[in-house]
C-alpha cells in the first residue's frame, strides 16, 4: 500500500562540499547536521500502468524536471529487482532549490517511500545509504536531532548515524528567506566546480579536526564554540567557491548585508552566528531568548522578510 512518508530537512554545521564518487555520491569529507522541525517533504510512491509521473506540490513535472527522480528510482528498482512504472507525489514544505536543503528531505522521503511501498525491510543505516545515492545530504535526514555522515570509502561504509536524536541544547535556527527563487547552480554542479579551487585540499585537510571540534562542542553544550565553528566552516566552503576556476558564488548583495547585520548584533552583545548553504539565504544560529529581537531587527532592515524559526526535528516518519 502507498503511504505518505515525511522527512525533515537538515542544515549542515560541518558541510559536505565535494565528492569522491559522483555516481554513488560518496563524499570527500564527513559532515554534521541539525535536522529541522520547520521544513519537511511528504512523499508517496505507487505503481501505475501508465507512464512514470512525478507530481511536485500538486503539479505534474515535465520530463526534465522529473529526470533526477526517475534515474534515482531506476537505480533503486535495479537494486531490488523491480521494473514498474511509478507515480511519485511529493509536497515540499520548504522552498525548492533555494539553498534551504530541499534535496535532503526530498530524497530521504523518496528512499523511505520506495522501501515502504515495496515492503523492503531496511534498517536506518541502510536507508541512510539509499537516501545518500539520491542526494548526499539526504542520508542525514533519516535521523532527527544532530546527525553525522561519516564519509566512508564505499557504498557500504558511507552513511549517517544519529549523534543525538533528542538534544537538550538551547539552539534555534532562523531561516531568513532573502530569495527563494530556484538557484542557477545546483548543489551537485557547485560542489563539482569547487574542486578546482587552490584551497580545496586545505579545506579537506581541516575536515577531521573541525568535525571532532563540532562533536565536542555539542557534547559540552557549548553554543559559542558550535556557532563560531559553524560560521567558519560555512565561510570556508564559500571561500572555495570564490576561488574556484572559474570563480562563482551563491552570495547576493543581501547575503552580505545579512552577514553584516549578524556581526552588528554580536557587537551589541546579542550572541548569534550564521551559516549559509548553496543559495543566497542565511540561517542564524541563536538561543531562544534572543530570537525575537534578532527577527525584529532582520524584519526592519530587510523590509519584513519572511523568517522561519526552527528547532530540532525528528527523523523519518511514516504518516497514516
Ligand atoms: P537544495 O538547496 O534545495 O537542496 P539542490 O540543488 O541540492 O537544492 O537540489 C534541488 C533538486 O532536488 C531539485 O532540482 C529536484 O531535482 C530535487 N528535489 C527537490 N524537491 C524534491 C522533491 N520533493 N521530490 C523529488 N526531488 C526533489
Ligand atoms: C551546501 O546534498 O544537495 O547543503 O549530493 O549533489 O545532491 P548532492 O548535493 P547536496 O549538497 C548539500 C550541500 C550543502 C552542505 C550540506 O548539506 O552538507
Ligand atoms: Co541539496
Amino acid at each position: 500500500m502507498s503511504k505518505i512518508v515525511r522527512a525533515h530537512t537538515n542544515i549542515a554545521l560541518i558541510k559536505y562540499w565535494g565528492k569522491a564518487n559522483a555516481e554513488l555520491r560518496l563524499p570527500l569529507m564527513s559532515s554534521l547536521s541539525m535536522t529541522l522541525d520547520a521544513f519537511y517533504t511528504d512523499t508517496s510512491v505507487e505503481k501505475t500502468n501508465d507512464e512514470n509521473a512525478f507530481y511536485l506540490n500538486g503539479q505534474k513535472q515535465d520530463s526534465k524536471q522529473s529526470q533526477r527522480v526517475f534515474s534515482y528510482l531506476t537505480k533503486l528498482q535495479n537494486k531490488f529487482g523491480y521494473h514498474d512504472n511509478l507515480i511519485v507525489k511529493s509536497v515540499n514544505h520548504v522552498p525548492t532549490s533555494a539553498g534551504l536543503a530541499s534535496s535532503s528531505s526530498a530524497f530521504a522521503a523518496l528512499a523511505a517511500a520506495f522501501c515502504q511501498y515495496y515492503n523492503i525491510q531496511v534498517d536506518k543505516k541502510e536507508l541512510s545509504r539509499l537516501a545518500r545515492i539520491g542526494s548526499g545530504s539526504a542520508c542525514r535526514s533519516i535521523f532527527g536531532g544532530f546527525s553525522v555522515w561519516q564519509k566512508g570509502d564505499s557504498d557500504a561504509s558511507s552513511y549517517a548515524y544519529a549523534l543525538d536524536e533528542h538534544p537538550q541544547m538551547d539552539l534555534h535556527l532562523l531561516a531568513v528567506e532573502l530569495n527563494t527563487n530556484q538557484k542557477k547552480i545546483s548543489s551537485t554542479s557547485g560542489m563539482k566546480e569547487a574542486q578546482s579551487s587552490p584551497f580545496f585540499n586545505p579545506w579537506l585537510e581541516r575536515n577531521e579536526t573541525e568535525l571532532n571540534q563540532m562533536i565536542a562542542a555539542i557534547k559540552n553544550d557549548d553554543f559559542t564554540a558550535l556557532g563560531e565553528l559553524a560560521e567558519l566552516n560555512a565561510n570556508e566552503m564559500h571561500a572555495i567557491n570564490l576561488t574556484a576556476q572559474p570563480e562563482f558564488t551563491y552570495f547576493e548583495p543581501n547575503t552580505i548585508r545579512a552577514i553584516k547585520l549578524v556581526e552588528d548584533l554580536r557587537k551589541e552583545g546579542i550572541e548569534c552566528y550564521y551559516t549559509i548553504d548553496a543559495g543566497p539565504n542565511i540561517k542564524i544560529l541563536c538561543r531562544l531568548k534572543n530570537s525575537k529581537e534578532i527577527i525584529e531587527r532582520f524584519k526592519s532592515v530587510f523590509n519584513n522578510v519572511n523568517i522561519v524559526i526552527a528547532n530540532f526535528g525528528p527523523g523519518i516518519t511514516y504518516l497514516d
